[in-house]
């Protein structure tokens, strides 16, 4: 069996792809320090594959716990996951975002070097975009500077891996993440937001726990259908699977790297959003209209069209499967707290 490294595999992300990892057929080991999840979440995965995973608590930026990592095992590709991905974090400690998510990019790829690893698909962001002049984005829309030191860290990361590609033997996939939301049917994983969650639907979820008083809106004065910022909002779950088929074809692509837009293709409204999440709980949600909030572009949505085509992948979940499975997962790990 083909063996993959999967850093930061206890994470949201993370956890769902080792999850789609292992169910197709793949051996995983994952290195997460525990950062931004829990040991539990392995129990986790494991009671929903039924498959044993390699977990060694540690940092992709210490080189002797990667050394290690990699002269233990034959590993077939490294999915990266592991970085700080809150904006608004961000941009109160850059230093703590470059120093995270830059080093420990450069970390992994010289330990790949080294073991003769050729296969990595990145964890990168729809963030890159910044605002796009057409929409939908395609891969080709120029790269904007970022609104946020996080979203510069992933311009500087595709940046860096479309370099060293040039020069050294790595087959790189880059996955352009829209706005991923929701959580595995099941309600065995999910998204655990450290505190006040800046996202919208854990805002949206933990309002209609009880947990936050109200959902405020961030503007309903821009220009769109409704006047609420568009997005393009993705199930964790085909998230996760669009990883799988990264994998599969990147070593068709030898020495070379390609992006991939992963959304749905279809923009929603925060009103949309909220609109689907009470069609689906049966819940009427708590919110006002406040501000607009610093740094929202207007709208932004995927065009999908090279995903779909070259890796064979698209996204099977519509809006209320994601507001459905949230809401799930919520009401399971509100149980937990209680
Ligand atoms: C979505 C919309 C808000 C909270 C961020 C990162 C991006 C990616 C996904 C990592 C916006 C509105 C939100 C609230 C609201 N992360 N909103 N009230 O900002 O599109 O993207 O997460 O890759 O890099 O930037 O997601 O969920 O924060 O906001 O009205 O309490 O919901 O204004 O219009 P965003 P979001």
């Amino acid at each position: 069996m083909k063996k993959i490294l999967v850093t930061g595999g206890l994470g949201y992300i993370g956890s769902h792809t080792v999850v789609e990892l292992q169910s197709s057929g793949y051996d995983v080991v994952v290195i997460d320090n525990l950062d931004n999840s829990t040991e539990g979440v392995k129990e986790q995965i494991v009671s929903i594959s039924g498959r044993s995973i390699d977990l060694v608590i540690g940092d992709v930026n210490d080189e002797q716990t990667m050394n290690r990592l990699f002269q233990e095992h034959n590993f077939y590709g490294v999915i990266h996951f592991a970085a700080y991905k809150a904006v608004g974090e961000s941009v109160d400690n850059p230093i703590k975002y470059y120093q995270n998510n830059i080093t420990g990019l450069i970390c992994l790829l010289g330990a790949m070097e080294r073991h003769g690893v050729q296969n990595l698909i990145f964890s990168s962001s729809c963030t890159v975009y910044g605002i796009a002049e057409d929409l939908p984005v395609i891969e080709d829309t120029p790269i904007k500077s970022a609104e946020s030191p996080y979203g510069t860290t992933k311009i500087i990361g595709e940046k860096i891996i479309q370099d060293y590609t040039k020069h050294k033997n790595i087959n790189a996939i880059l996955l352009r993440y829209f706005n991923p939301v929701g959580a595995h049917p099941s309600a065995k994983i999910g998204e655990f937001p450290n505190g006040v969650p800046s996202n919208l639907v854990p805002y949206i979820t933990q309002t209609a726990a009880g947990i936050r008083e109200q959902l405020v809106i961030h503007g309903n004065d821009y220009n769109t259908s409704d006047g609420t910022c568009i997005r393009d909002y993705i199930h964790v779950v085909d998230l996760a699977k669009a990883h799988v088929k990264a994998m599969i074809f990147v070593d068709k692509m030898p020495n070379s790297v390609d992006v991939f837009n992963v959304g749905t293709g279809n923009g929603s409204s925060v009103l949309e959003v909220v609109k689907a999440f009470e069609e689906r709980s049966d819940i009427r949600l708590n919110y006002i209209v406040g501000p607009r909030r610093d740094g929202d572009v207007e709208q932004i949505f995927a065009d999908t069209q090279k995903i779909n085509h070259v890796l064979q992948w698209q996204a099977e979940y519509d809006l209320h499967d994601m507001m459905y499975h949230a809401w799930l997962w919520q009401k399971s790990i509100s149980r937990k707290i209680n």
